[in-house]
């Protein structure tokens, strides 16, 4: 979603500008724009990616600036609607990052006082009404428009007389950076590392002051004194290294992103969350929200809580929960998010707080919104993840979910020994996948020319199923679903036919014989199918068209295997369809709009 940024300090801004804008292309977006303080103030948009604004726009000489992706909610992605967006005297200039949901009330207002409008957006409001407050001061301009608006936003704001940036934020991210005779701001922390790795998270309601040499925090009109927080990102993680996409590299890196999580467990470690968290009280239990690859993390962590712990769990997308009358009577949740900025997954946590819900994320952005608002955050070892696909944040949430539940008292203790031994042991399945590459390319090549497929799962890996249906599709454009393997007979049947593949997820438990039985189904039809098997599995490939094999993992930790197997399915697919595979269409990474 929109992309924000600002620099203030003692270099060319232009330059800095569009390499933080480039930081931030993941996010998803669909014009760019920049403003340049000299004498006045210089703006340049463009329709399309940052690349494109960067050849057509002159080059502009100032030392403080203001940058922005678009991600089009309100008006079409055109130039006119780009941010910045200016005042009636051209004097302030604007980028936001959210939405205003009483915008129209006040354009009506503005309109009538005589303020011009040109663009459809709701942000051209910021600067209109900070033009009628205006009276020499920024600051305090600024401080007096906040309370009009309604939504949320991240704004950054520079003013023709003032040689410094306003910037607040309210239920969109904002982090500032310090660095030495400069400072620089963004949306997320790719575009800082460049400059610093010491950063001021920006909390609801706060309101920051930026000069070159200084950054002032003030709430409620007072000075506050905020914490410094050190990132430990580098700025190789934000680079491709050598892939041709993020979402190769994130694949590669999982085989690390395992071993990190696994490196300092101990069966015997304190639980980060004690037997209370998972008991029932007053009929309340436990709830597991999320949305997208989250959720189907989600459901794999519901599965293994059940048949470990005998615990009950409610798993919900957060996109429902958030518009729904009654609370969901959960006495603790976990809320799963990659980003910790999906903002349906904020609605609903702020929803479940006020019921008296204590909430354990699980997340990947230290500061994000979501470790804010929970009681309690447990951080993923994945690093800074650049593709749209989630891939190794993913198998990062599968990994703390594990050990969070192998730390509590299980009801089968030799099963638990056996998940962690085979823990313990996959970065190397992970590798073995990554080195059957080239086998899977061709499944995904064969895959490629189809328009609908169908992946089918049973017991742990029905979250799987619908996982690799929704890698596939959103970064290949093909139509895919993913269905638990014993709902087909119940409707999606009448779809199958020779041109409709199966991917299948053939696992060697107590469902191995019904999934068998499905795909007998499913070849009747004439579908082709791809199985993914273990390799001590001789029967399945007597019935499919194709296999790929997977390590011999326990059934309760195939999630694994079998997840980073269909994301290179996914990724070659796309590949080969000629998609833009870290930018898919309409989508962003970050879903900051409800
Ligand atoms: O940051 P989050 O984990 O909260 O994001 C949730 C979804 O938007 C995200 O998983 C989305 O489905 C991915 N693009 C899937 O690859």
């Amino acid at each position: 979603m929109c992309g924000i940024v600002g620099y203030v300090g003692n270099k060319p801004t232009q330059p800095i500008l569009l390499r933080a804008l480039k930081k931030l292309e993941y996010r998803g977006y669909d014009s760019a724009g920049i403003a340049v303080l000299d004498r006045g103030i210089s703006i340049h948009k463009d329709t399309g990616r940052v690349e494109i604004l960067e050849r057509s726009a002159p080059m502009f000489s100032g030392v403080i600036g203001i940058g922005h992706t678009r991600w089009a909610t309100h008006g079409e992605p055109t130039k006119v609607n780009a941010h910045p967006h200016v005042d009636c005297t051209g004097k302030l200039a604007v980028v936001h990052n959210g939405v205003i949901t009483n915008y129209q009330q006040l354009k009506e207002e503005l309109i009538r006082e005589g303020h011009k409008f040109l663009s459809e957006t709701d942000t051209e409001v910021i600067p209109h009404l900070i033009e009628k407050y205006y009276a020499g001061d920024l600051e305090t301009a600024v401080t007096e428009t906040l309370p009009r608006l309604k939504g949320s936003y991240a704004i950054a704001v520079i003013a023709k007389t003032e040689n410094r940036m306003v910037v607040a934020k309210n239920g969109s991210p904002l982090v500032i950076g310090l660095g030495t005779n400069e400072n620089i701001v963004a949306s997320d922390i790719p575009p800082l590392l460049e400059y610093t790795n010491r950063v001021i998270y920006l909390d609801d309601g706060e309101i920051g002051i930026i000069t070159k040499d200084t950054v002032k925090i003030s709430k409620s009109g007072r000075e506050i004194t905020k914490s410094i927080s050190v990132v430990d990102w580098k700025i190789d993680d934000v680079e491709k290294g050598g892939y041709d996409h993020f979402m190769l590299k994130e694949i590669h890196e999982q085989p690390n992103v395992i071993r990190k999580a696994i490196i300092n467990y101990d069966p015997s470690l304190t639980p980060m969350v004690g037997g209370d968290f998972w008991g029932n009280k007053g009929g309340k239990g436990l709830l597991i929200l999320a949305c997208g690859t989250s959720y189907h993390a989600g459901l794999v962590a519901k599965y293994a809580i059940e048949e470990l712990m005998d615990i009950p769990v409610l798993v919900e997308f957060a996109s429902e929960v958030n518009h729904r009358e009654r609370v969901i009577p959960a006495a603790n949740a976990i809320v799963l998010t990659q980003s910790g900025e999906t903002a349906d997954v904020l609605v609903s946590m702020k929803k479940l707080k006020a019921a008296n819900c204590s909430i354990l994320a699980i997340t990947n952005v230290r500061g994000s919104s979501a470790s804010r608002l929970a009681n309690k955050t447990l951080y993923t070892q994945a690093g800074p993840e650049l593709s749209v696909a989630a891939t190794k944040s993913f198998i990062a949430q599968l990994m703390e979910l594990y050990k969070l539940i192998l730390l509590q008292p299980v009801v089968n203790e030799g099963l638990r020994q056996q998940l962690i031994s085979d823990l313990r042991l996959m970065p190397n399945y992970a590798q073995q996948i990554l080195d059957n590459e080239s086998h899977i390319s061709d499944c995904a090549m064969y895959l490629s020319q189809y328009s609908n497929l169908f992946y089918i799962g049973r017991g742990i890996n029905y979250g799987i199923a619908l996982e690799g249906a929704l890698k596939i599709k959103e970064i290949s454009y093909i139509h895919a679903e993913g269905f638990a393997a014993g709902e087909l007979k119940h409707g999606p049947f009448a779809l199958l036919q020779k041109d409709t593949p199966v991917v299948a997820i053939v696992n060697q438990d107590s469902t191995y014989d019904a999934m068998l039985t499905n795909i007998k189904e499913v070849k009747s039809r004439k579908s082709p199918v791809i199985a993914l098997i273990r390799e001590d599995d001789h029967e399945t490939e007597k019935l499919v068209d194709m296999i790929i094999r997977v390590p011999n993992t326990h059934s309760m930790s195939s999630p694994i295997v079998n997840t980073i197997t269909l994301q290179l399915l996914a990724y070659y697919a796309a590949k080969y369809r000629g998609c833009p595979i870290d930018f898919p269409r309409n989508l962003a990474k970050s879903v900051t709009v409800e």
